[in-house]
């Protein structure tokens, strides 16, 4: 059968809000939070009390639909192209337990691999991002994005705010490759790089993927985050006219669970910033 996608969206952000309640009413000790893998890869009670809560009512009112959420993923899980939810309870888990209020829940639908609805609410600051694909993007459900029309045209990198994540991988070579490409992003023309405005490292990517489809962010680039981080901030940007390509040099299609992302806001040259991003990443990632 056909799905309500206005419905479901709607369904979504009470969800949404409900959620917000039981983040914001928490108070992560270090007692409540642990690691996943390393000491940089964090989880809380919350975390998982939140994505229980999400995976009950949306089980309970869309039976058909699939479920695949951070906390409950194991390895080998496959995103199937059947309607599935995907879900991050909190992303900023880091900011979260450090109460740094970069917080968001990410809520997102894909249908036949597609995000099709997403939903990011930052229950700190109470700002609610949302789109259905093909129907727009709105902040707090009435500010229509991106926030300026038509969004500024692009010069070149340099006059871009960038995002960037360290992500909890620290050694290897998609550290590597992260980190080299930073220190270009930034440094000056003559030393061989782009001489960026500036790097950001927020720590939600879920909320750098609405940054940029608002404006306040150009681009943002990560490897190594999963398809719960960005489905829901996929379907946002690229209402607003942003893209979604590859890390990677080359490929303008990237699957929604590739881990390898770049965001670009909207605007007449954004092709060119993709095209002078890529030249400068240094390396290539394994992940994805
Ligand atoms: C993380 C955040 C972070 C990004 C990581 C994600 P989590 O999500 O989005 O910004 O760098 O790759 O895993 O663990 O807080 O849900």
């Amino acid at each position: 059968a056909d799905l309500d996608l206005q419905e479901i969206h709607d369904f979504l952000i009470s969800i949404a809000q409900e959620a917000g309640e039981m983040i914001t009413a928490a108070y992560p000790t270090t007692s409540a939070s642990g690691t996943k893998k390393n000491s940089a890869d964090l989880v809380t009670e919350t975390d998982r009390a939140v994505e229980k809560m999400v995976s009950t009512s949306l089980r309970q009112k869309y039976p058909h639909i699939a479920f695949m959420g951070e906390e409950t993923y194991s390895p080998g899980d496959l995103l199937t192209s059947s309607p599935t939810f995907i879900v991050d309870p909190i992303d900023g888990t880091t900011n979260f337990v450090h109460r740094h209020p970069y917080v968001s829940i990410s809520l997102g639908l894909a249908i036949a691999l597609v995000p099709t609805i997403g939903i990011v609410y930052n229950p700190f600051t109470r700002t609610l991002y949302s789109g259905i694909r093909g129907r727009g993007a709105f902040r707090n459900r009435t500010t229509p994005l991106p926030l300026t029309t038509p969004p500024p045209p692009f010069e070149d990198l340099s006059s871009c705010l960038v995002a960037v994540e360290w992500g909890s991988d620290r050694s290897g070579n998609d550290y590597k490759v992260k980190s080299q490409t930073f220190t270009r992003l930034c440094a000056a023309k003559e030393e061989g790089g782009a001489m960026v405005h500036g790097l950001r490292s927020l720590g939600s990517a879920a909320l750098n993927l609405c940054a940029v489809a608002t404006g306040e962010l150009d681009v943002y680039w990560e490897a190594g985050c999963w398809a719960w981080d960005v489905c829901a901030g996929w379907v946002i940007l690229k209402e607003t006219g942003g893209m979604i390509v590859d890390a990677n040099p080359g490929n303008l299609e990237p699957r929604v669970d590739g881990r390898r992302y770049m965001a670009v806001r909207g605007g007449e040259g954004q092709k060119r910033i993709v095209e002078e991003f890529w030249g400068l990443v240094e390396g290539k990632f394994e992940v994805g």
